[in-house]
């Protein structure tokens, strides 16, 4: 069974090989930033009040991403297994997960950390020019990222569930070292 979270600064690559490995694996993809996107742009009540947040690179509120992470966890496609991409992303969400997970008999995750300097993935996302990608809101983003998400590589050290990969190669190359770890 395979059960992997992915994490990372914004940029590293999560979405891309979240999605590869998704198809390798057949198992869904959950992308917790893509949800709330298609939310917004639907302007359904999640969408609305996540806006402002995502728009200026702040974290929404744990309680909308959790709820929406456990109705998705729940649906019968992910009893196969899955990838969660941008969740959790702070420590409260960690701790949330992991009673989650308990709950719903759906433990046994991995935690893959996508490695890669925050000079390249500026220049990645200022290539790629989703909405929340300007200079000013990339920047913000990963001060977020080192003060509430990059403790949970410490976090999920601690319990031996962590795996650092090098993100700063090739897609391909990224993702043959992903495919080593899971199969170990
Ligand atoms: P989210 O969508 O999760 O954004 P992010 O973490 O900032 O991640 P990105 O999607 O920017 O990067 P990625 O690592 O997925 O890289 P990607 O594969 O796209 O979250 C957006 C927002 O939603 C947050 O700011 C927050 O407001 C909110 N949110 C989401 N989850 C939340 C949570 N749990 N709690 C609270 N708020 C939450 O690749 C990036 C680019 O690089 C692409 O152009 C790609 O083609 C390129 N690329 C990828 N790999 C390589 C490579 N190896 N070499 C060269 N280029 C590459």
């Amino acid at each position: 069974m395979t059960r992997l979270i992915f994490l990372g600064p914004p940029g590293a690559g999560k979405g891309t090989q979240a999605q590869t490995l998704s198809e390798f694996c057949k198992i869904p993809h959950i992308s917790t930033g893509e949800i709330l996107r298609q939310s917004m742009k639907e302007q359904t009540p999640l969408g609305i009040k996540a806006q402002s947040y995502v728009d200026s690179g702040e974290l929404v509120p744990d309680q909308l991403v959790q709820d929406l992470v456990q109705e998705r966890l729940n649906q019968p496609d992910a009893k196969s297994g899955w990838i969660l991409d941008g969740f959790p992303r702070k420590v409260t969400q960690a701790v949330y997960l992991g009673k989650l997970l308990d709950k719903i008999s759906q433990g046994g995750e991995r935690v893959v950390n996508l490695d890669v300097p925050d000079e390249v993935v500026i220049t990645r996302l200022l290539g790629r020019g989703r909405k929340d990608d300007s200079e000013e809101v990339i920047r913000r983003r990963l001060e977020v990222y080192r003060a509430e998400t990059a403790p949970l590589i410490d976090y999920y050290g601690d319990r031996h569930k962590l795996l650092t990969v090098n993100g700063n190669q090739s897609q391909e190359e990224v993702t043959t070292a992903l495919k080593q770890v899971i199969s170990v």
